[in-house]
């Protein structure tokens, strides 16, 4: 095949800076596997519902990582990356009775120092999804207790790792949880209540604003943020009623989680909500959660376009005509500008960090090799909208594909392929794909700049 053209970026950019990050990212349970040493969690009760996963399948061996971390770090260096992102599996390192389990915790302390020892940071993601399926017995994250739990978690965890760990986020994408795992039921737990989307929410926040203070007091020098996923909300029309209707679909998808963070107070669209809908916010609730941070974790994949309509006053319109990746999701990277630049005007952000984009294709091994164009398309012109809005003014330290390697993409299972590497899930072999071939090549240059 012929050479990889680099991902390239303006030189000047800050970008090409050398303190500017460059990552891969991850998840616990879409590429541990060794289901046996952990909890059990809600997702391996999902997936053992049949129906709920596309390709009926589990997350038992997924990359069979905890056996093949250390060749898994050695590919991570290969990319010439600055940072590696993470998550910790919480029923891997704490048992049923919350004390701590020791071989987990081990694991973990073994791949951070050996990430350490190539000089990759370390992002530390505290919840990726896989609540212990104990707690979720007894409520889950309907229960205020859980956000306390996780706190207790937290501070096991971050006494354990301390400074290994050049920054921790407390959750991800708290929308996926709450809303697609509790009020429309297609991700674990899988309940369907707009009641139960909401009340665990507010108890997510309430375990980031509980967690923060762990990390502040038994991490004092690592970095301390969240990760929250933003699909920009677009008018179908210029209607007067699309553009209100796109404004209360970012409210409720996007504003929900990023709000009570900064301003302490949810948006407007609650009102709207029935009294029996709403979460109970307890006294003190809502100080705990706007806690200061020193970063906002934003991953973007796609835009979504709305019109008027639903019992909200929106609803989702299926554009034509328009590129799509494998996930059927819109590929649009002015909205990822946009967004930056409109979230920034909108609000006072600390620095934001790129913890995730990506794109999913439909790839195949030949002779070897992976070719993934459309990946190459999307991570190009996604680097480029990032470097536009620094340009515009927006701070934005850093940038991690996601993923490092194909994994279990969730509801889709291993079908849907977003890693720049590719795995083969019979023999676990993985290959460097373009894409990885196209960013390895970009970071090299950049290194090479750095020391002219
Ligand atoms: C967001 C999630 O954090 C990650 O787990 C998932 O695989 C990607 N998006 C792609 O859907």
């Amino acid at each position: 095949m012929n050479q990889i053209q680099p991902f390239t970026l303006p030189g000047d950019s800050t970008m090409m800076q050398k303190d500017f990050l460059f990552g891969v990212a991850t998840a616990s349970f879409q590429i541990e596997g060794d289901y046996q040493h952990r909890q059990p969690c809600i997702w391996d009760t999902f997936c053992s519902i049949p129906g709920n996963i596309a390709d009926g399948s589990d997350g038992k061996t997924a990359c069979d990582h905890v056996n093949r971390w250390k060749q898994d770090v050695a590919l991570i260096a290969s990319l010439g990356v600055d940072v590696y992102r993470l998550s910790i599996s919480w029923g891997r390192v704490i048992n049923e009775d919350g004390s701590l389990n020791r071989r987990g915790m081990d694991f973990y302390i073994a791949l951070l120092d050996e990430l350490n020892r190539h000089h990759i940071k370390v992002f530390v993601t505290l919840y990726h999804w896989d609540l212990p399926q104990h707690l979720e017995d007894k409520g889950g994250w309907q229960n205020r207790e859980t956000a306390f739990a996780f706190a207790d978690y937290s501070r096991l965890v971050i006494q354990e790792l301390g400074d290994r760990a050049y920054a921790y986020s407390t959750l991800n994408e708290p929308f996926c949880s709450a809303f697609l795992g509790y009020e429309v039921g297609i991700h674990a737990p899988g309940h369907k209540s707009r009641k139960k989307g909401r009340v665990a929410a507010h108890h997510l926040l309430l375990a980031h604003g509980l967690a923060m203070a762990e990390i502040r007091r038994h991490a004092p020098k690592a970095l301390a943020g969240i990760v929250l996923n933003f699909s920009p909300a677009y008018a179908f029309t210029s209607s007067d009623a699309d553009i209100k209707a796109a404004r209360l679909a970012h409210e409720y998808h996007n504003l929900w989680y990023l709000m009570p963070l900064m301003e302490g107070r949810y948006p407007d669209i609650i009102n709207s909500l029935s009294e029996a809908e709403r979460p109970e916010i307890l006294a003190g609730d809502m100080d705990i959660i706007k806690i200061n941070m020193d970063y906002l974790g934003i991953n973007y994949y796609t835009r979504n376009v709305y019109q008027a309509g639903g019992e909200l006053g929106f609803e989702d319109v299926r554009i034509d005509n328009v590129p799509r990746t494998a996930m059927d999701w819109e590929i649009c990277p002015g909205a990822f500008t946009e967004l930056l630049k409109d979230l920034s005007q909108e609000f006072n952000l600390p620095p934001i960090y790129i913890t995730e984009n990506g794109a999913a294709e439909d790839d195949a091994l030949l002779n070897g090799e992976v070719h993934d164009p459309m990946r190459l398309d999307y991570l190009q012109s996604h680097l480029l909208a990032v470097h536009h809005a620094i340009e515009n003014g927006v701070d934005v330290k850093g940038y991690f594909a996601w993923s490092l390697m194909d994994n279990f993409e969730w509801a889709e299972g291993y079908r849907k392929r977003f890693g720049l590497v590719y795995v083969d899930y019979t023999t676990q072999q993985r290959t460097l794909k373009s894409s990885a071939k196209a960013y390895q090549g970009m970071l090299a240059y950049r290194q090479a700049l750095s020391q002219k």
